[in-house]
């Protein structure tokens, strides 16, 4: 079937509009809240070495693939695999990719409940007045356990999603961007201050920034390798569905490398505002899902005018949260749009009430019911529904799905034809394109693979 193309199928607006769209999407949950909380678990110092050394070897490299593949083929990722292969299975890694952003979506969005209810919280005074972070940890575990509450601040963000994406990409996705993003990287700054100036904050600045390489195992690696993916918004097709709203005069490599960079800023500074206020408040650095959401308000607390700053920082969490729910909702959106036909207004509404159906048991997943809190066990501790989906989508998946993209790319499609479309948008003389070509065809293959079969054996 052919997709409607060009402007009626919507388009950006403007250059820096995509740059900001993009940047939207890689920055949210995965680098405040995920982030910290795989490097404290993951013992600090190596894995956030090893992740800079995932965001630069495969992350650039894999989102210069998707762009590529994305702006070629004007479609979504099933309907690009199908353009550029024709006749041949690879539409079939554009499937897992939409099917990975629908499940990303289900429990992400859990998360992002969270925020709302925070939001709510500091407006109302909750986290001052000499808040412990025993304090702090029975209001999360009291919220996350409410069923009520976590299904229906799940609902409340997902319908949010659902609003914006029912507009298309122009209108809704850029103007949401714009103002909002620096502004929450202003507040991160201000509350990293804080936190380091906090007294035994040193601890935090070390444990995050001096690498044990005693620790560096396959999980350790997977888990960076898995986050840079998850934080840069790659391996399932959104950088791509994105990229093929694209007039072919944008600059692909400039756009790579200033979201890459922005996005790595953001994980940072995020990583400096919780982990010395963690250890300023004695709390445990492996603490998991719920690190952030007990931290962050043992800073509020001791900071003037926490009560505002509090405010907000939830605000600006929740829309960072939500211009990356927004590029999820708008991948399997996409598909059901150009491959299946269905009007924008159907296939939001519905993608949206299915991706609710499975959300509801990862809200119920962290204390509510039983059976879903403590699911199955891994690296030691027992995980949740909600844990095992980040695990299985937020990980493996998208490590999957980047592999065969770089297959796809390096092999099948060709580097040379990806390298053309690189190159057109201003960026004919492109510094590093043979290295870029060995990424692509076999040094992240080999890395990924490398790491998979090695977490396989581990076990
Ligand atoms: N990158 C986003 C974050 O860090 C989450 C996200 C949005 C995402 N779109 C994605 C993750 C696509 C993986 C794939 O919060």
């Amino acid at each position: 079937m052919t997709a409607p193309q060009g402007a009626a199928r919507g388009a950006f607006g403007s250059r820096i509009g995509f740059i900001l769209a993009a940047a939207g999407s890689a920055i949210g949950l995965g680098n405040i809240w995920r982030f910290p909380y795989m490097a404290g678990e993951n013992g600090g110092g190596a894995f956030v070495l090893v992740y800079l050394l995932c965001v630069l070897g495969l992350g650039v490299p894999v989102m210069l693939a998707e762009f590529a593949v994305g702006r070629r083929a004007q479609k979504n990722p099933i309907g690009a695999y199908a353009a550029l292969a024709p006749g041949s299975p690879w539409p079939v890694v554009g499937g897992l990719g939409v099917l990975t952003g629908f499940s990303i979506l289900a429990f992400y969005s859990v998360v992002a409940g969270w925020t709302l209810d925070y939001l709510w919280k500091s407006a109302t005074g909750v986290f001052t007045a000499g808040l412990s972070a025993a304090d702090s940890a029975a209001v999360f575990t009291g919220l996350i356990a409410d069923p009520g509450r976590a299904i229906g601040l799940t609902l409340v963000f997902l319908l949010l999603t659902i609003i914006i994406v029912r507009k298309g990409i122009s209108a809704g996705v850029e103007r949401a961007s714009k103002i909002l993003m620096p502004l929450f990287f202003l507040l991160l700054v201000v509350l990293a201050v804080r936190s380091v100036t906090l007294p035994g904050a040193g601890r935090g600045i070390d444990f995050l920034f001096q690498a044990d390489f005693s620790r560096v195992t396959p999980r350790v690696v997977m888990g960076a390798l898995g986050q840079a993916l998850f934080s840069l918004s790659l391996g399932m097709g959104a950088m791509l569905t994105y990229a093929s709203y694209l007039p072919r005069d944008e600059n692909l490599p400039v756009a790579a490398v200033s979201v890459a960079f922005f996005d790595t800023m953001v994980a940072l500074v995020g990583g400096v505002v919780v982990f010395p206020a963690l250890f300023a408040a004695g709390v445990d650095p492996a603490g998991g899902p719920g690190l952030v959401f007990v931290v962050l308000p043992t800073i509020f607390d001791q900071l003037p005018g926490g009560t505002l700053f509090a405010v907000a920082f939830y605000a600006l969490l929740a829309v960072a949260a939500l211009t990356s729910t927004i590029s999820l909702l708008e991948v399997v959106v996409s598909y059901f749009v150009d491959q299946r036909g269905w009007s924008r207004e159907k296939a939001v509404w519905v993608m949206g009430a299915a991706c609710f159906a499975l959300a509801v048991p990862s809200a119920l997943s962290n204390g509510a019911v039983e059976g879903l809190t403590e699911l199955v066990t891994f690296g030691g501790k027992a995980r949740s529904f909600l844990d095992l989906q980040d695990l299985v989508f937020g990980n493996y998946s998208l490590s999957i799905g980047a592999l065969l993209l770089c297959l796809f790319v390096g092999w099948k499609w060709g580097t040379r034809n990806a390298l053309d479309e690189l190159r057109s948008g201003g960026a004919h003389e492109l510094p590093l394109a043979g290295l870029w070509v060995a990424c692509v065809r076999v040094l992240c293959p080999v890395a990924v693979v490398l790491v998979l079969v090695s977490i396989v054996l581990g076990d």
